[in-house]
């Protein structure tokens, strides 16, 4: 005998089938307000504010105060972000960082909570620099097969966390901060509309940038980790020109994907790691330095919350302007890439 159909205890919602486009609707940003300058860094470190002005592109970068984490500055961006979009609640929520609140559980359910949208869909995605692409990649994957309509896509990192404090290299480079959008389920041709992706990783590489203590390969030993293990690392010089060649590598294989050239591209919104890297993508693209947003003098590298600040200042600015035709690309540990494209939305940064 066939089993009665079962009532749910609560409503299923009304979502749009599988093959929707994810359309970005909204986009908020949020900072720490402690501005911390090259000075400062040389104020205690055997650098100088030229060296580093000069070497990465950076001025000054911001910093959360004791005690503030990862999760307070991704509800921040997040509620600006469905501001932006004008919408209240999402059916999911993904959150790009590799500086969780805790190694568990994911802090993606208790920023969901916290903006108010309990029962969302929640997980974090640790992809370092490449997060926020791998998030919205996830994001709209989620839409793509139906199982949300509206979903907040949040990179948040607190790198002042992992960095050693006394690294000249490190500190000077890294920043804090947190970026989200909305996606909505919508059709490809709308301003806003996302895809295709470019995505991929080279896991050869992945001792390149790393924290090496604090994970089940230290921990399994049960013997305390070796000191200054737990902070982040990275052979800068290797990061540096793999970041190059990919980051142009991932653009060209996504304008493909897309059959656009890379003529057709208004501006690029790229991961914020260095100037240097930028300037020598453009070179690589062989596209005018003019095409490329960057904010990084300002915050310097944020990870994964660098594209979309990048992609606000840009909006602030006058720099991305609707139906111009944007490339978005970044590239992280793991090694990690990944680059979409859309033609920029009639949207209000927050
Ligand atoms: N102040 C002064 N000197 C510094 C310095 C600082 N803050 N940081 C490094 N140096 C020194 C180095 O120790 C080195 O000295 P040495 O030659 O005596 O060994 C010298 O400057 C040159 O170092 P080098 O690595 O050749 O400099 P660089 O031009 O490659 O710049 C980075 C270094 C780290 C800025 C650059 O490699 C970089 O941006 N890499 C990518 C980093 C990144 O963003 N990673 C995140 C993931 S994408």
């Amino acid at each position: 005998m066939m089993e009665e159909a079962r009532v749910l205890p609560f409503p299923v919602p009304d979502l749009p089938g599988p093959g929707s486009a994810a359309v970005l609707c909204g986009l908020g940003t949020w900072l720490p307000s402690r501005v911390v300058t090259n000075a400062d860094i040389a104020s205690r470190l055997d650098t100088s504010e030229e060296w580093i002005r000069g070497r990465t592109g950076i001025r000054e970068r911001r910093v959360v105060d004791s005690g503030v984490s990862t999760s307070d500055l991704a509800v921040e961006a997040g509620q600006r972000a469905l501001k932006s979009a004008n919408l209240e609640q999402v059916d999911a929520v993904v959150l790009a960082t590799t500086t969780p609140d805790r190694p568990c559980p994911a802090t993606a359910p208790d920023v969901a909570y916290r903006i108010g949208l309990a029962r969302a869909t929640a997980f974090d995605v640790n992809a370092v620099c490449t997060g926020f692409l791998y998030g919205l990649a996830a994001g709209a994957g989620l839409i793509a097969t139906g199982i949300a309509e509206r979903v907040l896509v949040i990179g948040a990192d607190t790198f002042s966390t992992i960095v050693d404090p006394d690294n000249r290299t490190t500190a000077a480079i890294f920043g804090d901060g947190a970026g989200a959008v909305v996606l909505r389920a919508g059709t490809p041709h709308e301003l806003g509309a996302l895809g295709p992706f470019d995505l991929g990783s080279d896991g050869q590489d992945a001792d390149l940038i790393m924290v090496p203590a604090g994970g089940s390969r230290q921990r399994s030993t049960h013997e305390p980790a070796e000191p200054g293990t737990e902070y982040f690392t990275m052979a800068g010089k290797a990061v540096f020109r793999k970041a190059i060649f990919q980051m142009s590598a991932s653009a060209q294989s996504v304008l493909r994907k897309a059959g656009l050239r890379l003529r057709d591209v208004d501006r690029f919104v790229l991961h914020q790691a260095n100037v240097r890297i930028i300037n020598g993508i453009a070179d690589m693209l062989g596209q005018p330095v003019g095409k490329f947003v960057k904010n990084i003098d300002q915050v310097g590298n944020t990870a994964a919350a660098s594209v979309p600040l990048a992609m606000a200042s840009g909006c602030e600015n006058g720099e991305l302007r609707p139906g111009q035709r944007v490339l978005l690309g970044a590239f992280g540990g793991g090694l990690t890439w990944g680059a979409t494209v859309l033609r920029w939305p009639d949207i209000e940064a927050m």
